[in-house]
């Protein structure tokens, strides 16, 4: 029996995880049908949620990857990420760069988000920096497809390490 969106246990849940997906509440208003019945844990949120996120259209999709700030970014230096992408990004140390390391970042998101149209989305935590230009710098040659795809798979991995960070001592 799935949980209605028009209940307080619906709004509550979308409350709750609508955050998950970065800007797009829709993902856990969604999720609510295919959640099973018991106490959630990270991994049912996420089956459900990451089906939901699957079955959408690729619009669809493409608008969740377009509502991810540039890492090191504009909105970063304005202070207006969230309270999670905030967390990530000071993770890595995206949040302590050098001028010239800033400056790379700047470059290779304007030369990543020409190419492909969103901004470059890496689950952060546990890189370094270096690691995480490094990733920019190999995905760069990626095909809009392959990238794509990476950006989403990407999109639901820091899903689950948002969810697990909800849920400490769920090991599953
Ligand atoms: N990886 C983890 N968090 C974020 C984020 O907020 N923006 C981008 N672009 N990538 C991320």
């Amino acid at each position: 029996m799935s949980i209605e969106r028009d209940s307080a246990e619906g709004r509550a849940f979308v409350g709750q995880f609508g955050g998950i997906f970065e800007h797009s509440p829709w993902v856990a208003e969604e999720a609510l049908d295919g959640l099973p019945d018991g106490p959630p844990t990270a991994a049912t949120v996420h089956a459900a949620m990451v089906q939901a996120f699957r079955a959408a259209s690729t619009e669809k999709r493409l608008q969740v990857l377009r509502a991810h700030p540039d890492l090191a970014g504009r909105l970063a230096i304005a202070g207006g990420l969230t309270a999670d992408s905030k967390a990530e990004q000071a993770s890595a140390g995206l949040d302590r760069l050098t001028p010239e390391e800033h400056e790379r970042f700047t470059t290779c998101n304007a030369i990543y988000t020409d190419k492909f149209g969103f901004p470059f989305i890496i689950a952060v935590r546990g890189k370094t920096k270096d690691d995480i230009l490094a990733a920019f710098q190999a995905r760069l040659d990626n095909t809009p497809d392959e990238e794509f795809a990476t950006a989403t798979a990407e999109v639901e991995t820091i899903a689950r390490l948002r969810l697990d960070a909800l849920f400490p001592g769920y090991a599953a």
